[in-house]
C-alpha cells in the first residue's frame, strides 16, 4: 500500500518528488525516503514517520539531483523504522517497491550465501540485491530488473529502480499493482498513483501487467512481459490536481464531512433528466445491460461494503431484484454460484483496493451479465477494468475515514436502483417521486450538519469509554455498522454494531452502565420493534444515545439522551441522512481523545495488499 514516485528530469527533481509524496501519503505513513543521483553518485535520505519528517530532514541536509525516486511506506515486512524505510540500496542501486515478495526468505538465504549483507528486515531488500547481482553479470539495468522480476513470487511487487550505472533513466515495473508514467515537458515521471503526477502533467501512460519501462528525461520505452517493445496509449487525465488545502478546518475528515452537500450535488449533476435517471449515467452500453439484469451481486470492502449492504434493502424493495452482497476478501476465495443475467457491482472509493480488484477479475471469469464499477477515482484500475463505470464525483478524499465517498456511493446505488426499477415497471410517477427524494439529499445533509455543535458536546460522554455498541434495524443496520467502523478506526474505542433484533441473542450480556449504546431511530415501520429493543438496554442499566426522527417520542430518563434530527425524512433517504450524525460523533470523540484522526495508527487510505 506504499506510495511510489520517481522522475528523470532536466533540473533538480527533489521538490517534485516531495510534492508527489505528500499526495501519496494516504497510502501509508510509517516512514518516507528518497534517493537521487547527484554528481554521478547515489544519495539517500530516509525518516521514520510522516513525509513532513523527511521534509524537515531535507531542510537541514538538502539533496538534489536530476533523477530520483521516493517512497512513503505502510509496513508489511519489518516494523516502521528508518532502516526499514525505502529506498533500499545495494551499491549504487536504489529501489522503491509496493507489494509483497512471498519467496523473500529463500532469496535472502541465497544472497547471504553469495556474500550480500542485509541492512533491513524488509522483503524489498532482496530485490535490490538481486538487481545488483544480475547487473554485475548482464551489464544492463533493464535486463537485470527483468531477470530479478522473473525470480520473484507473490503477485504484488511493482517497483521503480534508480542506478548510478544509468543515471539519466529510471526502470519501472508493474507486477500486480498499478504503475503510471507521466509525460512531462522537462522530464518524465513514474508513480504508483496518478495523484502524484498531476501537479506536473496530465498526460499518462498506464503500464500493463508485466511491463517494464525505461523512463528517461526525453523518452519513455515500454517492454511487455515477453521483452518486446510495445506502445501503450497516451491518455489525458480527467482528474484535476484538486486542492488539498484544509481551509478553515482542523482535519481533512471534518472538511470532507462538511463537503458532503457539494459532493452529493456533483454526484447527481447531469444524471437526472425530466424527473428520471438517465441510463447513460452508467456508461454508453448501460441501457441494454440494465434491461437484461435479473439480479445484482455487490462486492466491496470496509465502508464501501456497508454501502452495498444498504443498497441490498433498496434493490429488493424498490426494484424487486435479488441482491447478494459480499466482502471482497471473502468473495475471491469462494466458489460463487452465479444466476443467469446477474450484474456484478464492485464499489470502491479508490478503485485500487486489491481484494476488490481481485474479486472483479475473478467475476469476469464466472459468467456474469456484465461488471459495473462504482468508484470515486477516474482512471483507477477498477474503472479501467469494469465493463460499466459510474463515477461518484465526491472529489479527492484524504482522511483515512471514508465519509463523503460513502454518502455519494449511497446516492449512486440509489440511482442504480431507480434505473433497474424502471426496467421492471415501477412507472414514471413513482420514479419521479423517488428522484425528487434523491434530489433533496444535498439540502437535507446540509441541515443534518447543523447538529455539529450538539454532537461535539455529546462526544464528551464517549471520550473515556473503552467500548460502544451501535444498533439499527433494516437498512439502518448497515448505517450502524458504518457508525461503529468510523468510531473504532479513528478514536480507537472498540465499537460493534448489531441489528437491534439480535441484541438478546448475545450482545445484551455486554450491556452495563459503562457501555454506551447508540441507536438510529427514524420514524419508520420498524420503530416499534426498535423501541422494545432499546427498552431491553435500559432495563439492564445501559446508557442510550438515540438519533431520532423529530416526531418520535421516547420516554426521556436519566439514562437516555435523544438527539433529534433536524427534519423528518423519507425511508429511502434515511440511511444517508442518519449516517451524517454518526460521522460527526466519531470525529468529535477522536478530537477529544487527541488521536491522529486523518491518519490513524496502522491504517492506510488505499489498501493495495491482501
Ligand atoms: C473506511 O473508513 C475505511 N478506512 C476502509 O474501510 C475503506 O472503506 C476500505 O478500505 C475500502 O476502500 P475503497 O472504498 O477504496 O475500496
Amino acid at each position: 500500500m506504499c506510495g511510489i514516485v520517481g522522475m528523470a528530469g532536466g533540473q533538480n527533481v527533489t521538490p517534485i518528488l516531495m510534492e508527489g509524496l505528500r499526495r501519496l501519503e494516504y497510502r501509508g505513513y510509517d516512514s518516507a525516503g528518497l534517493a537521487v543521483i547527484n554528481g554521478g553518485r547515489l544519495q539517500r535520505l530516509r525518516r521514520m514517520g510522516k513525509v513532513q519528517a523527511l521534509q524537515e530532514a531535507l531542510n537541514g541536509n538538502p539533496l538534489s539531483g536530476a533523477s530520483g525516486v521516493a517512497h512513503t511506506r505502510w509496513a508489511t515486512h519489518g516494523k516502521p523504522s528508518e532502516i526499514n524505510a525505502h529506498p533500499h540500496t545495494s551499491g549504487g542501486i536504489a529501489v522503491v517497491h509496493n507489494g509483497i515478495i512471498e519467496n523473500h526468505e529463500a532469496l535472502r538465504e541465497q544472497l547471504e550465501a553469495d556474500g550480500y549483507r542485509f541492512a533491513s528486515e524488509t522483503d524489498t531488500e532482496v530485490i535490490v540485491h538481486r538487481i545488483n547481482y544480475h547487473l554485475a553479470r548482464a551489464g544492463d539495468l533493464r535486463l537485470a530488473v527483468s531477470r530479478t522480476i522473473g525470480e520473484l513470487e507473490g503477485g504484488y511487487a511493482s517497483m521503480v529502480v534508480l542506478s548510478d550505472a544509468q543515471p539519466d533513466a529510471l526502470i519501472a515495473a508493474r507486477i500486480g499493482t498499478p504503475v503510471v508514467v507521466g509525460l512531462g515537458g522537462d522530464g518524465n515521471l513514474v508513480a504508483s498513483d496518478v495523484a502524484a503526477l498531476l501537479p506536473v502533467t496530465s498526460r499518462l501512460q498506464f503500464l500493463e501487467e508485466g511491463d517494464v519501462a525505461v523512463v528517461g528525461r526525453d523518452s519513455v520505452r515500454i517492454f511487455d512481459a515477453g521483452g518486446r517493445e510495445v506502445q501503450r496509449p497516451v491518455r489525458v487525465s480527467e482528474q484535476t490536481a484538486d486542492s488539498v488545502d484544509l481551509g478553515r478546518h482542523r482535519h481533512y475528515m471534518e472538511k470532507e464531512i462538511h463537503e458532503q452537500p457539494a459532493a452529493l450535488t456533483r454526484a447527481l449533476a447531469n444524471r437526472i433528466e425530466d424527473g428520471a435517471i438517465a441510463d447513460s449515467a452508467f456508461g454508453p452500453e448501460a441501457r441494454s445491460i440494465l434491461a437484461q439484469t435479473a439480479g445484482v451481486h455487490i462486492v466491496a470492502c470496509g465502508t464501501s461494503y456497508h454501502a452495498g449492504l444498504v443498497a441490498r434493502y433498496q434493490l429488493e424493495e424498490v426494484a424487486r431484484l435479488p441482491c447478494a452482497v459480499d466482502l471482497a476478501s471473502e468473495y475471491r476465495y469462494r466458489s460463487p454460484v452465479v444466476p443467469e443475467n446477474t450484474l456484478f457491482v464492485a464499489i470502491s472509493q479508490s478503485g485500487e483496493t486489491v481484494d476488490t480488484l481481485a474479486a472483479l477479475r475473478a467475476a469476469k471469469e464466472l459468467g456474469y451479465l456484465a461488471t459495473l464499477a462504482i468508484c470515486n477515482v477516474a482512471e483507477s484500475s477498477l474503472t479501467r477494468e469494469a465493463d460499466l463505470t459510474f463515477l461518484t464525483r465526491a472529489g479527492i478524499e484524504i482522511g483515512v475515514a471514508s465519509t463523503k465517498a460513502f454518502t455519494t456511493q449511497l446516492a449512486a446505488l440509489l440511482m442504480l436502483t431507480i434505473v433497474l426499477a424502471r426496467q421492471r415497471g415501477i412507472g414514471a410517477d413513482t420514479e419521479r417521486q423517488i428522484v425528487n427524494h434523491l434530489a433533496e439529499l444535498p439540502g437535507l445533509v446540509e441541515q443534518s450538519l447543523l447538529l455539529d455543535g450538539a454532537i461535539a458536546e455529546l462526544a464528551h460522554e464517549f471520550a473515556d469509554k473503552h467500548h460502544a455498541l451501535f444498533l439499527g434495524r433494516g437498512a439502518l443496520n448497515p448505517v450502524a455498522m458504518e457508525g461503529a467502523l468510523k468510531l473504532k478506526e479513528i478514536s480507537y474505542i472498540h465499537a460493534e454494531a448489531y441489528a437491534a433484533g439480535e441484541l438478546k441473542h448475545g450482545p445484551l450480556a455486554l450491556v452495563d452502565d459503562d457501555m454506551p449504546v447508540v441507536a438510529v431511530a427514524p420514524n419508520n415501520e420498524l420503530l416499534a420493534k426498535l423501541r422494545s429493543n432499546l427498552q431491553e438496554v435500559r432495563a439492564r442499566g445501559g446508557r442510550l444515545f438515540v438519533f431520532a426522527d423529530p416526531a418520535v417520542e421516547f420516554g426521556d430518563d436519566d439514562g437516555v439522551r435523544i438527539l433529534r434530527m433536524p427534519a423528518h425524512v423519507q425511508p429511502i433517504q434515511e440511511p444517508l441522512l442518519y449516517t451524517v450524525p454518526l460521522q460527526l460523533l466519531a470525529y468529535h470523540v477522536a478530537v477529544l481523545r487527541g488521536t491522529d484522526l486523518d491518519q490513524p495508527r496502522n491504517l492506510a487510505k488505499t489498501v493495495t495488499v491482501e
